[in-house]
């Protein structure tokens, strides 16, 4: 019942993506002047409570523009319910909803479906990760100079000491290929399936780590804070690979040299 609870919430959102997508709707601004909220995000993000809400009344959920909706419950609902909400705004067609049900403080199963290119990403704790029902894998890369990487800016934060300005043209400078998509559900979900090989980023919020984690360590990947440690979504930065290039994109990512 809380998969098909959470493919319909999926569903539900996602439904409300297709609608408004290059059509007309209201944006409005979070703090800072690109931080973007538009109708579509609330009216997804509706749909799928919505779902959950009338199966499971009594869990919690954590969702980013309704914020917490408190309950004693061991089970709880991460919703974002668009990532990506400036490609959406933008008419770019990288942008998806992901969920994460948590059980008693680890991630049970997670979606992130991108409905524009038709992929549905999905993972259940030990069961491993799929992509429209097929089973995905990692990279088999090693080398960190080869590999292709993707990352994210966080509006703030930029100019702290070995942050996003100081790691990125350590890379690029060595002509390894960083792509920034816009969503880092589908950056965690683009490494879980092979077409990166890792994935870094600063300052991210539960809501959009928590489902691509899931998938990502499910289809055999690593991913840590930049401590290394096992990887919390309640914590801000993620260093997330095929498991070979871990180490060394750590090192860069703490400040070492390439
Ligand atoms: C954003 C995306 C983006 C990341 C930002 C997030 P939103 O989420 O995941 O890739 O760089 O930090 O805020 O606002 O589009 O849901
Ligand atoms: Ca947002
Ligand atoms: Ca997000
Ligand atoms: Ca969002």
């Amino acid at each position: 019942m809380l998969k098909e609870t959470l493919y319909k919430a999926t569903e539900a959102g996602a439904a409300v993506l297709k609608e408004y997508f290059n059509g007309t709707f209201t944006i409005s601004n979070k703090e800072g002047l690109n931080n973007l909220v538009t109708e579509a995000d609330f009216k997804s993000e509706q749909a799928i409570i919505a779902v959950i809400r009338g199966q499971f009344p009594d869990h919690q959920i954590l969702s980013e523009e309704e914020g917490t909706l408190v309950q004693e419950s061991e089970y709880k609902w991460i919703i974002d319910p668009i990532d990506g909400t400036i490609n959406f705004a933008n008419g770019i067609p990288i942008c998806c909803v992901s969920i994460a049900v948590e059980q008693n403080g680890e991630m049970l199963m997670g979606v992130v479906y991108n409905p524009f290119m038709q992929e549905f990403f999905f993972a259940e704790k030990g069961k491993g990760a799929t992509l429209n029902d097929k089973p995905i894998g990692v990279s088999q890369k090693d080398n960190l100079l080869t590999s292709c990487l993707v990352t994210g800016f966080p509006y703030t934060y930029l100019d702290a000491p070995n942050g996003p300005l100081d790691i990125f043209p350590k890379l690029i400078r060595k002509g390894i290929p960083v792509r920034r998509l816009g969503s880092a559900a589908i950056d965690l979900c683009w490494v879980a399936a092979g077409r990166f090989d890792g994935f870094y980023e600063h300052k991210l919020q539960a809501w959009d780590s928590a489902a691509g984690f899931l998938i990502l360590e499910e289809a055999g990947g690593k991913v840590t804070d930049f401590k290394g440690n096992r990887y919390s979504p309640y914590q801000p930065h993620i260093c997330a690979t095929n498991g070979k290039i871990h180490d060394a994109l750590l090192a860069v990512v703490n400040g070492g040299e390439l």
